[in-house]
């Protein structure tokens, strides 16, 4: 009889305990996004894979959009999530000193120590100290360098498509533009030929995809390290997935071989140098910052981490909707046959003139952005202008990017594929803060430059190269239910028909 008196008296008291840390945000007079459970919060609505993680999060951000932002709690962590683009931008660009921290996860264990130092995950100067370093690497007149490189790869992606062909008119574009991505970034990340395209069982694009496949166990682990990372560190979880070694050692490998003189004009030079620069060079305005061995080691592999996923499924996804949108397809061929006989060929001055490519690929990452949810840490108590809101240092922002591409409020008709809306003379029809496939202020992608160059190059390749239609039985494209980025569920399948070029 005790014994029952008192577990209802512990669960009274747990609950009790559990509504008042979720009363934060209403005693703070902000509306609180529905479907809290006690104890948990928002965690589960948030990661159900009943439904895609952004529709849940659209239908909080539509229900709120009228007060411009709402609270969410991650377990008993306060979360505010910001739907209005006037906030995002004070937060993202105006005041970013309060908010250079994206949600990081610091693990003690050894075997983290590579993964710490990853520029996603650093904090703080250390954060601000890299990124000035590793930003030399992505400047408009390294792009027109690594542009003859990356053009070998599209040749590979060309003729490995016609290969594929010979087997199947239907091809699998997401895993085709796989290869060519892990092509791409391991080439000029540390110039390592692949040979992606030889054999379909590269240990590369392989490796690389297990990284992705986030397991129930690897989850927990993140719940765990991002809710209670004191808990995390204290039971030695790791970080690091198993596959990571595999491309740590390829590096490690690499920068041994550097060291003894050979050299590629690779990102991986291009911090060595950076290094080396630093060391002697005392002009100030040149970024400072001492890049230990693992920090090269770390920026080399999470070049191929951030890289891989992202630009492949926007290749693979722009493939598909450029199947579906016949007219569109031809408009675009035309445009870059305009070009090719302007330029001589697709060279790198005609890939930033494609204005129509460049509407293809951004209209892509508008309807389908790779990150459908970005975050940011606040790291300095901070008042929300225009408001009496205080946000508390440590706490999380959410930003709803996924929901602010699709609002018609700022994107008249927003299912709809249109690429002229990013043509120079529509462009000030968009809303400031309501496009951020790559993120926005100083924390933004820092290879933004990069990845559209790498994607409008592949796109323009195949679709001079070949029709593409909605294979039978692919008309509509499914996505992953799985945490992560947005990804195809399977693959995207396309049918190809060559096309006669004189
Ligand atoms: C279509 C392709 C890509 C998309 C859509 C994309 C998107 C993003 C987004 C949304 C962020 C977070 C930005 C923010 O928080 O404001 C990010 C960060 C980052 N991206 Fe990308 N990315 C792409 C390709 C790449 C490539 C090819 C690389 C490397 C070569 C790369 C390297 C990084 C790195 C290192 C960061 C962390 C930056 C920092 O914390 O300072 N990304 N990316």
């Amino acid at each position: 009889m005790i014994t029952w008196g008192l577990v209802a008296v512990l669960v009274a008291t747990a609950l009790l305990y559990s509504r008042w840390r979720h009363s934060y945000w209403s005693s703070r007079g902000v509306p609180t996004a529905p479907g809290s459970i006690p104890f948990f919060g928002h965690t589960f609505k948030l990661l159900s894979r009943s439904k895609y993680r952004w529709l849940i999060v659209d239908e909080i951000y539509h229900k709120h959009r009228g007060s411009l932002f709402c609270g969410l709690y991650e377990v008993f962590q306060p979360v505010l999530l910001i739907g209005d683009p006037g906030l995002l931008k004070a937060v993202l660009i105006k005041d970013f000193d309060h908010f250079t921290n994206r949600r990081s996860f610091k693990s003690s264990n050894p075997k983290d120590k590579i993964i710490n130092e990853m520029l996603n995950a650093t904090t703080g100067e250390h954060w601000k100290g890299i990124r000035s370093v590793l930003s030399t690497s992505f400047t408009s007149g390294r792009m027109k360098g690594m542009f003859p490189l990356i053009e070998t790869k599209a040749q590979g992606l060309v003729d490995y498509l016609y290969g594929q062909l010979k087997k199947d008119p239907v091809v699998r574009m997401k895993h085709s533009f796989g290869m060519y991505t892990m092509e791409v970034i391991s080439s000029c990340a540390f110039g390592l030929e692949t040979n992606s395209f030889e054999g379909d069982d590269s240990i590369f694009a392989k490796k690389a995809m297990e990284l992705f496949t986030i397991k129930p166990l690897r989850l927990v682990k993140f719940l765990c390290f991002s809710i209670f990372p004191k808990l995390a560190n204290l039971l030695n979880f790791q970080l690091t997935h198993e596959n990571m070694d595999f491309f740590i050692d390829v590096v490690v490998e690499t920068l041994r071989q550097r060291k003894a003189g050979v050299k590629r004009g690779d990102f991986l030079d291009i911090m060595l140098e950076a290094r080396e620069d630093q060391d002697q060079s005392t002009d100030k305005k040149k970024p400072k910052y001492p890049l230990s061995d693992d920090t090269i080691i770390a920026s080399a592999v999470l070049f191929i981490i951030a890289g891989y996923d992202t630009t492949s499924n926007t290749l693979g996804i722009a493939s598909f909707l450029l199947a579906k949108h016949t007219k569109e397809q031809e408009l675009l061929r035309e445009e870059l046959r305009k070009l090719i006989a302007e330029h001589g060929s697709l060279t790198y001055q005609a890939i930033m003139e494609a204005k129509y490519l460049d509407g293809c690929v951004s209209e892509t990452l508008r309807i389908y952005p790779p990150v459908v949810v970005n975050a940011r840490c606040c790291t300095m108590d901070y008042n929300l202008p225009g408001t009496d809101l205080l946000i508390r240092k440590g706490q999380m922002i959410s930003i709803p990017v996924w929901s602010l591409h699709h609002d018609q409020k700022y994107w008249p008709e927003p299912e709809k594929f249109d690429p002229t809306r990013f043509f120079p003379e529509n462009k000030d029809r968009i809303v400031s803060g309501t496009y951020l496939p790559f993120g926005l202020g100083p924390r933004n992608c820092i290879a933004m430059r990069f990845a559209l160059m790498e994607a409008k190059l592949a796109l323009a390749r195949t679709v001079l190269e070949f029709e593409l239609r909605c294979a039978p039985g692919h008309e509509e494209l499914e996505l992953s239910l799985t945490p992560g980025v947005m990804r195809p569920k399977e693959d995207v399948f396309v049918t190809l028909t060559p096309i006669a070029n004189e």
